[in-house]
């Protein structure tokens, strides 16, 4: 009886202690439904970019290029977003011209179809890239690279046809074209699928080695294979001859705003990067950890980034690194990052603030960056540097307004 009650009062303590913490618990900024606000960013200290893994502050161009930055992309390579393996089987590509259409867009630009599959002895895999170009200029164009939402296979990327001057998915082709821009289209879900979770299918087998099945913990989740494909594709374009391939723009939205981000870290082929509401996994700081953070990333989408990842959620403060020093690794290149002000799951003022501080290496590199620690308000576009940024009213999407402003800030340093 006596064993009874103590294991009824062991019981209720257990309860109590349980249930203590709930009940004293607020709604966080990180929860799915919740009113998110300033006051509530918790204390937070972000890795200094400019001072070395092992403690040494870097202070010239030459120290950051040769040592800091290398470092800084195999930390997010390591623990992040996961590295591209060297394969066993040397993987070979094979670029087909599937169709050139002279006419697009009643003759204002070609548009080419081209097919690049990759190919060894565990398997193959094509990336069906567009390549949209303006006729009559007389020379390579200048173009955006987008990473795709939608695939190349069937009319996404047709003329809108109730919407003079777009695609189907939203590109205002005709002023691009107009201000003498091409269009390249990467879509994502060639090499690997959107939430893929097996890595059976797509371009990670290619990889493996013999008796491997899946991603080791540091290697390719779902947006490194995206970012592959990205310089797949700059592989292509520097063999076209329509192309510029030294004024490439790369650009994506939202998952691929993340992708886009980490093509460009790693590659420095592209000539200018904009990010649309890339948020978490993207230009947003981590240690913020306002709207989503590694725990709703890696449960709701488990492999986007490596399974290194995983380790980090929760505890955020114990990640190394955080997403200034991804942009920073963009440096000297010029850099938009855009947000959207009821987009605060993509966490704005953590986009702003990550590319404020990415500002201390443009800076060391000589060039302009975002000096203030405040944002602007919301719809003003800062855009005189080389970091540019803007939060403009409404949420999670790429507006003409959005591409106004990108095109005016390609334009003013890509121009010719
Ligand atoms: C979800 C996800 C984001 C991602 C977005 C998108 O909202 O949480 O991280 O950016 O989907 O890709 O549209």
């Amino acid at each position: 009886m006596k064993l009874q009650w103590l294991r009824l009062l062991a019981w209720g303590m257990a309860c109590l202690l349980r249930v203590h913490p709930v009940a004293a618990d607020e709604p966080k900024n990180h929860d799915l439904d919740v009113i998110r606000e300033e006051s509530k960013v918790p204390p937070y200290r972000l890795p200094p970019v400019l001072v070395s893994a092992e403690g040494r502050p870097i202070t010239d161009p030459q120290d950051w290029f040769q040592n800091r930055r290398p470092q800084l992309i195999a930390l997010f390579g390591n623990l992040l977003y996961g590295v591209v393996p060297s394969p066993e089987v040397p993987v070979r590509t094979t670029t087909e011209l599937l169709k050139t259409d002279r006419r697009f867009l009643g003759g204002q630009a070609t548009r080419k179809d081209v097919q690049l599959r990759f190919h060894n002895a565990r398997g193959e895999v094509d990336l069906r890239i567009l390549v949209i170009t303006p006729n009559g200029s007389g020379k390579p164009s200048p173009v955006f690279l987008l990473h795709s939402f939608s695939g190349t296979r069937d009319d996404g990327h047709d003329p809108h046809p109730e919407r003079p001057g777009f695609l189907r998915n939203g590109v205002p082709i005709q002023e691009l074209l107009q201000r003498g821009f091409g269009l390249v289209v990467v879509p994502q879900s060639d090499l690997v699928r959107h939430n893929e979770v097996e890595f059976l299918k797509g371009i990670h087998p290619l990889f493996y080695r013999e008796g491997q099945s899946f991603p080791q913990s540091y290697e390719w989740g779902v947006i490194s294979a995206v970012a592959w494909g990205g310089s797949r594709a700059m592989d292509y374009l520097e063999s076209d001859t329509d192309v510029d391939a030294r004024r490439v723009a790369i650009l994506g939205h939202s998952k691929l705003g993340k992708a886009a981000l980490w093509t460009a870290a790693q590659d420095t082929r592209f000539a200018l990067v904009i990010s649309a509401q890339s948020g978490c996994a993207g230009a947003a700081l981590w240690k913020r950890d306002f709207g989503e953070n590694m725990e709703k990333m890696v449960t709701r989408f488990p492999y986007w980034l490596c399974r290194n990842a995983a380790r980090f959620a929760r505890n955020e403060a114990d990640l190394p690194i955080d997403q200034h020093e991804l942009l920073a690794c963009i440096a000297p290149r010029p850099l938009y990052v855009a947000s959207g002000a009821e987009d605060l799951w993509a966490d704005p003022v953590g986009e702003y603030l990550s590319a404020h501080h990415a500002s201390e290496v443009y800076r060391l590199l000589g060039k302009k960056g975002l000096d203030s620690p405040t944002p602007p308000p919301v719809g003003t576009a800062l855009t005189e540097g080389d970091v540019a940024y803007h939060n403009r009213p409404g949420g999670h999407s790429v507006e003409p307004y959005d591409w106004r402003q990108f095109l005016a800030f390609a334009e003013r340093h890509l121009r010719r």
